[in-house]
């Protein structure tokens, strides 16, 4: 549906160039949700800009394929846009509007019907659960609910892939969950949706297929438990000392072993807390960076 060869972008020049995606390639299919995982500054935000046609790639290429049109479009192409729908990391949304007429504006970008857009804007409100204040201002709403209407506004005309870049940043839990389950609405309707966080639970629980990305590379790309399974080990030891802030992490396939030393008779007073976990994403981002990726 999507396909992303040597994609790389550079911003700036000289010595301040810096490399956001260095040579991304990746396939995504038709009806998958696929999770870009990274820190902040990974490239997610400049990857999907350049997936929806918004920011030009500095070398390689990307093609859609939409279900039903002939060829390859070009995210650049005029006609590529009404397949895309994007709801952006930081919310754009007119706050002396009511939520309604957000959606009413942003659905009138696209050649929709006059029934057809009214008909879209109350599915796309009953969807993000806005119905009932559907008429307030934007500017009273909570910021999770600015969040859902971004996410609303990139619905509204119905396109085959959506793109959500970190839609739950710093939002509450009724509203995280909310989002949630847009998304799995969104999978059941056949979408291909592309999900960007830094939250590992997010990738986990959401996504058919991870990938992993650090520094605009891609280091690991596939479902869950396949990553799990390939990069994170056996085990995972926390070891938590009186005076750290942050446990140390090890992934090791001998975890008794990394006990046995945390807690030896020397280095036993230090520790405050130790457990062994299974491994999970996080174990597979510090087997590949080095690095924990933290909120
Ligand atoms: N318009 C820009 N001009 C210069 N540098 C940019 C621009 N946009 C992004 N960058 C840089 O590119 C890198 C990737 O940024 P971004 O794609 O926003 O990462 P993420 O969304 O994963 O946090 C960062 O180092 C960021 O500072
Ligand atoms: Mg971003």
């Amino acid at each position: 549906m999507i396909t992303l060869t040597d994609v790389t972008r550079r911003f700036g020049s000289g010595s301040g160039q810096r490399v956001a995606v260095d040579r991304l390639s990746m396939t995504i299919a038709p009806g998958e949700v696929l999770g870009l995982l990274g820190p902040n500054g990974a490239g997610k935000t400049t990857t999907i800009s350049m997936i929806v046609g918004l920011l030009r790639p500095s070398d390689g290429r990307i093609t859609i394929n939409v279900p039903g049109v002939a060829g390859e479009l070009d995210p650049f192409d005029a006609s590529a846009k009404s397949h895309l729908g994007i709801a952006t990391q930081s919310v754009s949304l007119y706050d002396e509007l009511s939520g309604k007429e957000n959606l009413r504006l942003f659905g009138s970008l696209f050649s929709l019907s006059r029934s057809t857009l009214a008909a879209r804007v109350e599915e796309c409100l009953r969807l993000v659960g806005l119905t009932d204040r559907a008429d307030d201002r934007v500017a009273a709403y909570s910021g999770g609910m600015k969040r859902r209407l971004n996410v609303a506004a990139a619905l509204v005309h119905d396109p085959a892939i959506v793109l959500l870049d970190e839609p739950t940043a710093g939002v509450d839990p009724h509203s995280r969950h909310a989002l949630f389950e847009i998304v799995r609405h969104l999978k059941s309707q056949g979408k291909t949706v592309i999900y960007s966080t830094h939250y590992m639970e997010e990738a986990q629980q959401l996504c058919d297929r991870v990938a992993i990305i650090d520094h605009g590379k891609l280091l690991a790309l596939g479902p869950v438990d396949d990553l799990i399974r390939k990069h994170g080990g056996s085990s995972i030891v926390r070891i938590q000392r009186v005076n750290a802030d942050a446990p140390d992490v090890t992934v090791t396939d001998d975890p008794l072993e990394a006990l046995r030393r945390a807690l030896s008779e020397s280095e036993r007073a230090n520790v405050k807390s130790a457990a062994v976990q299974s491994p999970d994403l996080q174990a597979v981002f510090l087997t590949l960076t080095g690095r924990e990726l933290r909120d």
